[in-house]
């Protein structure tokens, strides 16, 4: 059940948020995520950012141990598990916050081939926490906020995506959950597809701890239809 990789690669992406490449790749759809093990440190869910790829921050014991992993140390790996993104529209938009970016690059790298145009609604707290990996090599437009104004333009991402979201024939988004509120408000709950996150051990729909209402999200999440949400989140 468990795959055993190989760290082969590791890089800073922002201010404590790194990029781990294993030596295996995995089949995925966009927004599904592997349940990643340190033995007698723990387990925690990350979206695969591509086949091979997870991008992580750092904020508290696990994910410390994994900052502290060196090339050629092991990871298990099982999953992936979830339900991704459905691939809809044809002039899309990603809706990204923080940390939010891994699935969002997933979309923009292996689905790009599949798209008119994609824009990408990105915003971070301050430009020392932009976390594009290099997203904005595959995406035809990156409209960027700061809450600060360090960097792009001062404010939140949902306020330029409101002013436009009649051009995009679906909206994927990931990011913290104010945000995720904001994007789905201002898209009344239609043609949006959210990544929700919830504490998780299992991973599979049997212990329960990542409960949103009558769902479980990673048995029927991480990713919903907005419409699904609709006084959820
Ligand atoms: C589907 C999914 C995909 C994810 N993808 C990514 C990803 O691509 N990259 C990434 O960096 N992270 C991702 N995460 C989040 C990641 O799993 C967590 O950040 C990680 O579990 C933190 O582990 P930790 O031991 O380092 O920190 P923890 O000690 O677990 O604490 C981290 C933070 O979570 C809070 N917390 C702890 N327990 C709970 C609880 N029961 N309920 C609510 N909050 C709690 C703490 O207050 C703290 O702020 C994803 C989560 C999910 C569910
Ligand atoms: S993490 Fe156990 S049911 Fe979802």
């Amino acid at each position: 059940m468990y795959r055993v990789v190989e760290v082969v690669e590791t890089w800073e992406v922002a201010k404590d948020v790194k990029a781990f490449r294993f030596s295996e790749k995995f089949d995925f759809t966009p927004g599904q995520f592997v349940m990643t093990w340190l033995p007698g440190v723990g387990e925690k869910p990350f979206s695969l950012a591509q086949r091979d790829l997870i991008v992580v921050k750092k904020v508290g014991p696990f994910t410390g141990a994994l900052f502290r992993l060196k090339e050629g140390d092991r990871l298990w790996i099982r999953g992936p598990y979830g339900h991704g993104f459905e691939r809809k529209g044809r002039k899309i938009a990603l809706a990204g916050g923080g940390i939010g970016i891994p699935p969002l690059y997933a979309i923009a790298t292996s689905w790009r081939k599949f798209f008119e145009s994609i824009s990408l609604f990105y915003g971070a707290r301050s430009k020392e926490e932009i976390t594009l990996i290099d997203i904005e090599n595959y995406v035809d437009e990156l409209i960027l906020f700061t809450d600060d104004g360090s960097a792009g333009k001062k404010g939140f991402p949902t306020e330029a995506l409101a002013e436009r979201k009649g051009e995009f024939g679906q909206v994927y988004a990931c990011g913290p959950e104010p945000m995720l509120k904001a994007v789905l408000k201002v898209m009344n709950h239609k043609n949006v597809q959210i990544s929700a996150e919830r504490y998780m051990k299992c991973g599979i729909g049997v212990c329960g701890s990542c409960n949103l209402g009558k769902y479980l999200v990673c048995r029927d999440g991480p990713v919903f239809e907005g419409e699904k949400l609709t006084g959820l989140l």
